[in-house]
C-alpha cells in the first residue's frame, strides 16, 4: 500500500489563508477530463486560490469520477493546491493513497462507517489539512465533536454525486451555527461550500460565513473565467 507524507510538508504559505479569507476552489469535476492538465493550468492562470479535486466511489455517493492516479497527475502537472473532497465509503482504507498522490486538504465525511477522529488525525500526522464534510441532511451535531480537530469544515449545499445541480438555501443555517459556534471556542477552521456555488450564491455563503467557495460548472463552464473567479472572491 502507498504510504509516505504529503508532498509539501509545508505548503505556501499565499495557499493558506485564515478563516477570514476568501478562497475560489474550482472544482475539476467540470473540467475537460481530456485535457487534465491544461485545464488545471487554465484555473490557475484564471486566479484559483486552490484545485477542488472530487473523489467519487460509485457507493457513498452514485457516480464515479477518479481516484489516486488521476489525484498524483495533478499534483505533477500542476504546483496548485490540492483541496481533495472524498465522497468515498471507505476514506480511512484509502488515505495513504492520496497522501502519495499529493493532496494537500483531504476532506471525509462524517457519514460513512469509520473512526473519524482517528482518519482526521491521521490526515494531521501526514502533513495534511484535515477536513470533515457533511450533507445538507446530516445535523451539525455529527461534525461538532470534532472542531478542535480539523481545519476545514465543508458544509454541502447540494446532496454530493454531480456537478450542476441547483444550490440548497437551507443549508445556510447550518453554516452561521457553525460559524458562530466555531468563534465562540475562538477555532480558526475553514468553512467551505460545495455545489450550486456561482457569485450569487457565493454571497449569501459568505454572509453566513463561509470562506472557501468550491464551483464547478460556474467557473470551468463559464465563458471567461477569470471573471467568473473574480466575481465568487468579491461576491
Ligand atoms: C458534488 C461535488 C462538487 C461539484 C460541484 O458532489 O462535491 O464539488 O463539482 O459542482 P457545481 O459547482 O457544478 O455544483
Ligand atoms: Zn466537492
Amino acid at each position: 500500500m502507498a504510504s509516505g507524507r504529503i508532498r509539501r510538508s509545508t505548503p505556501p504559505v499565499s495557499a493558506i489563508p485564515t478563516c477570514r479569507d476568501r478562497v475560489v476552489a474550482p472544482s475539476l469535476l467540470a473540467a475537460d477530463f481530456s485535457r487534465i492538465a491544461e485545464e488545471a493550468a487554465r484555473a490557475e492562470k484564471a486566479g484559483a486560490d486552490w484545485l477542488h479535486l472530487d473523489v467519487m466511489d460509485g457507493d457513498f455517493v452514485d457516480n464515479i469520477s477518479f481516484g489516486p492516479p488521476v489525484v498524483e497527475a495533478v499534483n505533477r502537472a500542476s504546483g496548485m493546491f490540492l483541496d481533495v473532497h472524498l465522497m468515498i465509503s471507505r476514506p480511512d482504507h484509502y488515505l495513504p493513497r492520496f497522501v502519495a498522490a499529493g493532496a494537500d486538504v483531504i476532506t471525509v465525511h462524517v457519514e460513512p462507517r469509520h473512526d473519524v477522529g482517528e482518519t482526521l488525525r491521521r490526515i494531521r500526522e501526514a502533513g495534511g489539512l484535515a477536513g470533515l464534510a457533511l450533507n445538507p441532511a446530516t445535523p451539525l451535531a455529527a461534525v461538532a465533536p470534532f472542531f478542535d480537530s480539523i481545519d476545514l469544515l465543508l458544509c454541502m449545499t447540494v446532496v454530493p454525486g454531480f456537478g450542476g445541480q441547483a444550490f440548497m438555501p437551507e443549508v445556510l443555517g447550518k453554516i452561521r451555527e457553525a460559524a458562530a459556534l466555531r468563534d465562540a471556542a475562538g477555532l480558526g477552521f475553514h468553512i467551505e461550500v460545495d455545489g450550486g456555488i456561482d457569485a450569487a450564491t457565493a454571497a449569501l455563503c459568505a454572509e453566513a460565513g463561509a470562506n472557501v467557495m468550491v464551483a464547478g460548472s460556474s467557473t470551468f463552464r463559464a465563458p471567461d473565467m477569470a471573471a467568473a473567479i473574480t466575481a465568487i472572491r468579491s461576491a
